[in-house]
């Protein structure tokens, strides 16, 4: 069953290894991101990133953050770089950096505030970002962006790993 069409609203977790979340949700993006950049890159872990996590809502989130990165590209020669990446101290990380317009200072306070969009006249609603941050929170995890306007911009999610011994 696809993730469209499911019917509950209840979190399915099950163990999953973030690599593969980001090979869907990359999937799904695809078109988007081949009509935007001639420098995609993906950078999986070297090895599993397993995670006690629900797939379809981590999915949503990367297709919002590698959306944002796309849309904020003016020139198909600007990069766009996916990177997935584990360790101990810091947890599953994944990163998504773009070469785009960036963020002003000013705004960079309220990207994840419900509604907030400078996307309006193209059919943003500024709900992806809120979204994202409630799942990524819901998972105990983080949502961070940096950006400096004009140069691009880095959004990084953290998730926690399993405790050590856990069967995952
Ligand atoms: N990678 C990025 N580069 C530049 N600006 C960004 C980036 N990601 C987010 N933003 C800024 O944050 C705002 C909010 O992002 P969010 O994803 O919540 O909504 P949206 O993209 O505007 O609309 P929607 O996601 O509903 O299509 C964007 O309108 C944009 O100004
Ligand atoms: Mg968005």
């Amino acid at each position: 069953m696809g993730g469209f069409s499911r019917q509950g609203n209840e979190e399915e977790r099950a163990i999953i290894d973030l690599n593969k979340v980001a090979e869907a949700a990359l999937l799904l993006a695809g078109n988007l991101i081949k009509r935007s950049t001639h420098h995609f890159t993906f950078e999986p872990a070297p090895s599993p990133v397993l995670l006690w996590a629900d797939f379809h809502r981590i999915e949503q989130v990367l297709l919002n953050l590698i959306t944002n990165a796309c849309q904020a590209l003016t020139s198909s020669e600007q990069a766009l770089r996916v990177s997935v990446r584990c360790n101990l101290s810091t947890g599953a990380q994944l990163e998504v950096r773009d070469g785009g317009v960036g963020i002003a200072q000013a705004d960079l306070a309220r990207v994840f505030d419900p509604f907030f969009t400078t996307k309006r006249s193209t059919g943003g609603t500024g709900l992806g970002l809120a979204i994202s941050q409630q799942i990524v929170a819901a998972h105990g995890g983080q949502l961070v962006l940096e950006s400096v306007a004009g140069e691009g911009t880095r959004a990084l999610l953290t998730l926690p790993l399993p405790p050590k011994g856990a069967s995952v």
